[in-house]
C-alpha cells in the first residue's frame, strides 16, 4: 500500500514490537506463574514454548501484516475473502483490553505519585490499595491521565512518536530492571528465593504447568490481538524478519526473567520464606510489593524506579494496543490519524469507566465471582485470543499454506532456517495445545478444575 508509514529501521521495530510484548504480564504475571509452578522447570518449558509455538505464531502474524501492508481486518479478508471474520474476532482483543489496561495503567500513575512524593509507608497500609480502587472517582483520573499519554504518542505516529517512544523507553526499562533486581540479590536472605525460582520442584509440576505457561506466552508476546499484524505491516521489507522475531523473544523472555529476579527474592525476605506471598495473584503489584519496599532500606527509592519502569512496561503496551485498533479504523475508513484517535480514546474512555467503578459503586456487577475488569479480562484473553490463535493456525496452515508465509520471511535475504518447525507447529502442534488451553480455561471458569 502506497504512502503507509513505516518504523525507520529495523531496531526500530524490534523495540516497538518489544515494547508492546513487554507489559504488566511481564512484571507481575510471570514471576507468581513460575513460582506457583514448579519454578525452574517452569522456566523451561516456557523457553521451549516460546522457540517453537511462540516464534511460529509471532512469525506469522508480523508476515500477515508485512505481506498485505494491512491491519488485521484488512490482511485476514485480502488473503482469503471468507476469513474476514478472523480479522474482526482478532480486532475485538485489543478493543476489549485497551479499556481496561488502561485504567490499570493509571493504578500504576497513582503509585509512582505516591511513591516518589514519600508516601511509601501509606502506600504500605493494608486498606490502601481497596480504598483507592473502591473510590468512585480518583482512580478515574489517573485512567484519563493514563490514556491521554497514550493517545498523545499515537497521534504523533509510527516513527515519530511509537518508534521514538520505544527507543527511548525500553532501554532505560532495562536498565532499571537491571539495577533493582541486582539490589535486592543483595538482601540478606535472598539467595533462598533466587533458588526458589530457579531450581525446578518437580512436585509442583503437571499439564497445568504447561496450560499455564502456554497462556502467558500468548499474551506476554501480544499474540492473537492483530497487534503484530499491523506492526508487521509498518515493517520493511528490506528489514529480517526471522531475526526481528528471534530478538522480540528474547527481550520479552529476558525482562519477564529479570522481574523474577527482583521480585522473588524481595517477597521471600520480606516474608520470611513464606511462599504464599507470591500468590497473591494481581495483588502482588500493589499490595504485598509496597508492603515490601516499606520494609527495605531505600524502599522509597527503589519502589519509585520499581513504579516508573512499570509504566513504562504498561505504556508501551498500551501505545501497540491502541495503535492497532486507530490502524484497524484508518484502514477501513481512511480517517486522518489525529481525528481517529481522538475518536478511540473517546470511546475506550467511555469503556473503560465501568471497569474501573465495578471495584466501587459498581462493584454489585459480577458474574461468577469476577468483577468487570476481571470479566474483560476473561473474555479477551481466555476465550478469544486461543480462538483466534487456533484460527490464524488453521488459516496459515491449510487456506494460505506455510509456504506463502515462508515466502515472505525470506524476502530479505532468501532464509528462513526455522521454516521446517514453523510448518510443523502451524499445522499441528500449536491447534493440538490452543484446542486445549481454551477448554481448560473454560472449564476453570466454570469451577470444574482451576488452574
Ligand atoms: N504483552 C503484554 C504483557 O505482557 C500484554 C499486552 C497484551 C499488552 C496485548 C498489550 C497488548 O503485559
Amino acid at each position: 500500500m502506497k504512502n503507509r508509514s513505516s518504523f525507520s529501521s529495523k531496531l526500530g521495530f524490534v523495540l516497538a514490537a518489544a515494547g508492546s510484548a513487554v507489559g504488566l504480564g511481564n512484571i507481575w504475571r510471570f514471576p507468581y506463574l513460575a513460582a506457583k509452578y514448579g519454578g525452574g522447570t517452569f522456566l523451561l518449558i516456557y523457553l521451549i514454548l516460546a522457540v517453537t509455538f511462540g516464534f511460529s505464531l509471532m512469525v506469522a502474524e508480523i508476515a500477515i501484516g508485512r505481506k498485505t501492508g494491512l491491519s488485521a481486518i484488512g490482511a485476514f479478508k485480502s488473503l482469503d475473502s471468507r476469513f474476514g471474520f478472523l480479522g474482526v474476532l482478532a480486532a475485538a482483543v485489543p478493543i476489549i483490553i485497551f479499556p481496561y489496561y488502561s485504567v490499570i495503567g493509571g493504578w500504576v500513575i497513582k503509585y509512582f505519585a505516591t511513591f516518589v512524593s514519600g508516601g511509601v509507608s501509606a502506600a504500605a497500609g493494608d486498606t490502601y490499595f481497596t480504598d483507592f480502587i473502591s473510590n468512585p472517582v480518583e482512580p478515574l483520573g489517573w485512567f484519563f491521565l493514563f490514556m491521554a499519554f497514550t493517545a498523545i504518542v499515537v497521534i504523533c505516529g509510527v516513527e515519530k512518536g511509537i518508534e521514538k517512544v520505544s527507543k527511548i523507553m525500553m532501554p532505560i526499562l532495562v536498565l532499571l530492571t537491571i539495577i533493582i533486581s541486582a539490589y535486592c540479590l543483595t538482601m540478606e536472605g535472598a539467595m533462598e528465593g533466587l533458588i526458589y525460582y530457579v531450581k525446578p520442584h518437580m512436585g509442583d509440576v503437571s499439564i497445568k504447568t504447561i496450560l499455564a505457561a502456554m497462556g502467558q506466552l500468548f499474551y506476554s508476546m501480544s499474540l492473537a490481538m492483530g497487534i503484530m499484524v499491523t506492526y508487521g505491516s509498518y515493517m520493511k521489507k528490506e528489514n529480517q524478519l526471522e531475526s526481528s522475531v528471534r530478538q522480540i523473544e528474547i527481550f520479552d523472555t529476558g525482562i519477564a526473567f529479570l522481574a523474577g529476579l527482583m521480585i522473588i527474592p524481595a517477597v521471600f525476605v520480606f516474608s520470611g520464606g513464606d511462599k504464599s506471598a507470591l500468590s497473591a495473584g494481581p495483588g502482588l503489584m500493589f499490595i504485598t510489593l509496597p508492603k515490601v519496599f516499606n520494609s527495605m532500606k531505600l524502599g522509597g527509592v527503589i519502589g519509585t524506579i520499581f513504579f516508573v519502569l512499570v509504566f513504562f512496561a504498561a505504556l508501551t503496551s498500551a501505545i501497540s494496543l491502541m495503535e492497532t485498533i486507530v490502524s484497524i479504523f484508518r484502514d477501513k475508513f481512511h480517517w486522518n490519524r489525529k481525528g481517529t484517535c481522538i475518536g478511540v480514546a473517546i470511546l475506550s474512555l467511555l469503556m473503560g469507566i465501568p471497569s474501573s467503578m465495578g471495584f466501587g459503586p459498581l462493584s454489585f456487577i459480577s458474574w461468577m465471582g469476577m468483577s468487570i475488569l476481571d470479566i474483560m479480562d476473561f473474555v479477551s484473553n481466555s476465550i478469544l485470543m486461543p480462538i483466534v490463535a487456533l484460527f490464524t493456525c488453521i488459516f496459515v496452515g491449510f487456506v494460505i499454506k506455510p509456504k506463502a508465509i515462508a515466502d515472505e520471511v525470506k524476502v530479505a535475504n532468501g532464509t528462513f532456517s526455522g521454516e521446517k518447525l514453523f510448518t510443523v507447529m502451524i499445522k499441528w502442534v500449536a491447534p493440538i495445545f490452543l484446542i486445549m488451553i481454551l477448554v481448560s480455561s473454560i472449564m476453570n471458569a466454570l469451577g470444574i478444575i482451576s488452574i
